[in-house]
């Protein structure tokens, strides 16, 4: 059953100080074996996130998804990478057992001195738990974060075109979802709530984009982005929820295979139909970063200390505050097409359709809050990236390439 606003009058009362809270549905574990909620783990960056967090040696990780997009294979494909698995299946919910070889090269084994690696000595076994629900159910979303220290939230609706289509629907995951999972993090005593957002809540403004600008979402979609920052930053207000608001630029890398975002499409286009089609002239511009860098300026953030409640204020802190994520560096269309058609090798033609209504002429960020605060700094240059993105998508099936059905937005 989906918990909508109607049962407000039965919701349990969250007291404003986190840290006296109490649960009357779900009273916390003492124990905490699984420590980090990747809520949407089965999406697109939240299956890299995933891999990236076992890289560093992140253990015992818990992903909420209703793989509506998702997909358990994917994730299991994923896993396997790393060596073989065991799992234990009920209804709702599958645990992955892996046992991680610190000898193979399929994975780094983490410095014990690294910063970034909580258990950087033990490396196996690892536990990663499915559990199938969806973030609008408000009680899914309060089991789910049971014993959690941190969650990073990726589960939406994500994308311009599906907002405009079913604007109620897009709500529903994005606005109402975040509220239920943010409730669900005061009652279970979460420590740090970091939520995706986009460029989509500031509309069309002049670039580079920063959190100085005034909102003003042209889509459903930025609407229900700047609703779910809102409610982040109220919660951080009123209950001392530590909350982080990442605005990610375009984001592209591996299991892209359901995106609609360009560098899948034109790479997808370039294998199954030999070209590529460029709306308007080709000079709008996009800031592109690659999802690695994105999941390690996430994995700094969740290794920073919980410093006892800080001012929205203090400049330094990161706690219920925005930052963009990006390159800061713009790429034209054309250019990037151009790259993908170098790739291949056989002949590729870059053809021009009609400009897409509405669409931004320049869009990239100004990440210097990110660079100073977080210490965030992406390294993958566009070419290394989309190379490997290109790589990725030369080791799939032709036909799973060519019958990819597209099931989430671009930005
Ligand atoms: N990909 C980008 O370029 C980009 C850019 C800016 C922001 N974002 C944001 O990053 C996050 C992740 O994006 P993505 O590209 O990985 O998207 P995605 O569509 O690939 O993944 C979203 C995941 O959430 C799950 N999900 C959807 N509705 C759900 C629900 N009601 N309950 C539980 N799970 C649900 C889906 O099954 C899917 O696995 C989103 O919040 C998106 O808005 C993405």
């Amino acid at each position: 059953m989906i918990t909508n606003l109607k049962d407000k009058a039965q919701s349990p009362v969250l007291s404003p100080d986190n840290s006296s809270s109490s649960s009357a549905l779900s009273p916390q574990s003492s124990h905490k074996p699984l420590r980090w909620l990747v809520t949407g783990g089965c999406g697109f960056i939240g299956l890299n996130l995933i891999k990236s967090l076992i890289h560093k040696g992140y253990q015992n990780l818990q992903i909420l998804d209703n793989l509506s997009i998702g997909k358990k294979e994917s994730l299991e494909s994923l896993l396997s990478e790393f060596g073989p698995f065991t799992k234990d299946e009920t209804k709702n919910q599958i645990n992955y057992s892996l046992t991680l070889d610190p000898l193979s090269p399929q994975h780094s084994v983490p410095s014990p001195t690294d910063p970034l690696s909580p258990q950087s000595t033990v490396l196996s076994p690892n536990h990663v738990k499915l559990v199938i629900g969806d973030i609008r159910d408000r009680d899914t979303c309060i089991k789910a974060t049971e014993g959690i220290e941190t969650v990073i939230h990726l589960a939406a609706h994500a994308g311009v075109i599906p907002s405009i289509k079913d604007p109620y629907f897009d709500f529903e995951v994005n606005a109402l979802g975040t509220l239920n999972m943010l409730y669900a993090s005061v009652q279970n005593k979460v420590e740090r709530f970091i939520v995706a957002s986009s460029n989509a809540p500031l509309g069309n403004q002049s670039s580079p984009l920063s959190e100085n600008k005034v909102p003003r979402p042209l889509s459903p979609y930025g609407a229900s982005k700047l609703t779910c920052e809102a409610y982040c930053s109220a919660f951080y207000g009123s209950y001392g929820l530590k909350t982080v608001i990442l605005r990610f630029s375009n984001v592209y890398g591996p299991y892209c295979l359901h995106k609609e975002s360009v560098i899948a499409k034109f790479i997808k286009d370039g294998i199954s139909k030999a070209q590529l089609t460029v709306y308007g002239d080709g000079t709008q511009t996009r800031d592109f970063i690659h999802v690695e860098d994105l999941c390690h300026a996430i994995s700094l953030l969740i290794s920073k200390p919980v410093t006892p409640h800080s001012s929205l204020l203090t400049s330094n802190s990161v706690w219920g505050e925005i930052f963009h994520l990006g390159t800061g560096k713009e790429t034209s269309i054309l250019e990037l097409a151009k790259l993908i058609q170098g790739f291949f090798d056989k002949k590729i033609k870059i053809s021009f359709a009609a400009d897409r209504k509405g669409e931004i002429k320049r869009n990239y960020s100004d990440t210097t809050k990110a660079r100073k605060i977080i210490g965030f700094s992406p390294k993958i240059s566009l070419k290394d990236g989309v190379m490997e993105v290109y790589e990725w998508f030369r080791r799939r099936n032709v036909e799973d390439v060519e019958n990819a059905q597209i099931l989430s937005g671009s930005e």
